[in-house]
């Protein structure tokens, strides 16, 4: 359920109870619940103090005129995944672009160099952002030539690993049950993990998109110990790099399914905290109106992430998840 200017007023104003919706982290809300009469008035002050903090209101709103629509409760999330690109020099003026970038606080974002670079950026990179490897091998390192183990990016300071991408998928060959082997290995040894997910063209085109999607999330659901470090990122593979991003609305409708997939084979909780992030050409010119919807709670960013100013627009596409009625 959304929580609008309508829903809101109705709230506030009930004369005996009040559904009252406690806990807004980042911009987040989690399930509602009914409160008794006696804890209405400290609970209407609670949530306005939430929603004055979390959502920072302009003063010439009133809060009751919010519209905030959020279906998970986690944090927006936005990862700029550089995939083979990138030299030291051009690395070091995108670092120094990020390093200048005005960015929201209520967003968690990552980048993703290549490995050659991961020392590069984490030494150079302000510690707001943080840094991902775009893949990692899938048990303890040793005799595995041109591979990099989580143990190394550890070593190194690097925070997340993206795995399951199309390009790892359909161009190297990995399959759902390496991959979901990979997560679990990572997650064990404390990295978060980008869980990509998304069907190609002819699978959508076959009515096929949340079969796929499912299967791909289910193998990492047979292996991963817990959800706790854990974005899903839902990447349909025909809007990977190639300027024909999702609408909105198919990507929300995605996004819900994959959301009620958790609520129904894993849990309502990790259904609601688990954020799942949108990838496909996405820009600075069309990020506004995909956050807005309910359950996308962020982007994962190729193309548009290589160009410092672009990818803090996108990052602080967060604002319109704050829409005045
Ligand atoms: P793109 O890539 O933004 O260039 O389409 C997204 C991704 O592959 O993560």
């Amino acid at each position: 359920m959304a929580v609008t200017s309508t829903s809101l007023a109705s709230q506030l104003a009930g004369p005996t109870s009040l559904s009252y919706c406690p806990n807004f982290s980042g911009l987040r809300r989690s399930s509602c619940s009914k409160l008794d009469h006696s804890n209405s008035i400290s609970a209407t002050q609670s949530l306005f103090q939430h929603l004055h903090s979390h959502l920072r209101l302009s003063s010439s709103r009133k809060a009751s005129r919010a519209v905030v629509t959020m279906t998970g409760t986690g944090k927006f999330f936005v990862g700029g995944n550089w995939k083979c690109n990138g030299t030291k020099d051009s690395i070091s003026k995108l670092v120094s672009d990020l390093n200048s970038a005005k960015l929201e606080a209520d967003v968690d974002v990552v980048v993703a160099p290549p490995f050659v670079y991961l020392d590069q950026v984490k030494s150079s990179l302000t510690d707001r952002i943080e840094i991902s490897a775009q893949n990692s091998w899938v048990g303890k390192g040793g005799a595995f030539t041109g591979e990099i183990s989580v143990e190394q990016l550890k070593d190194i300071g690097v925070k997340w690993v993206i795995l399951g991408h199309s390009e790892r998928r359909h161009i190297v060959g990995e399959d759902d049950q390496f991959i979901g082997k990979k997560a679990a290995y990572a997650l064990s040894e404390g990295l978060g993990v980008i869980a990509c997910i998304g069907e190609l063209l002819e699978e959508r085109e076959a009515g096929k998109t949340f079969d796929v999607c499912f299967q791909q999330l289910k193998a990492f659901a047979d292996t991963v110990p817990s959800w706790d470090n854990v974005v899903i990122a839902y990447e349909p593979v025909w809007a990977i790099g190639t300027g024909k991003v999702a609408t909105p609305q198919q990507a929300q409708e995605v996004h819900a399914a994959v959301r009620d997939w958790l609520k129904n084979n894993v849990s309502a909780e990790v259904a609601s905290k688990t954020r799942i992030i949108y990838g496909g050409s996405v820009n600075g010119g069309n990020s506004a109106e995909l956050a807005k919807q309910e359950d996308i709670d962020g982007f994962l960013v190729g193309g548009a992430s290589l160009k410092g100013p672009e990818f803090a627009i996108i990052i602080n596409s967060v604002t319109s998840k704050k829409v005045a009625a």
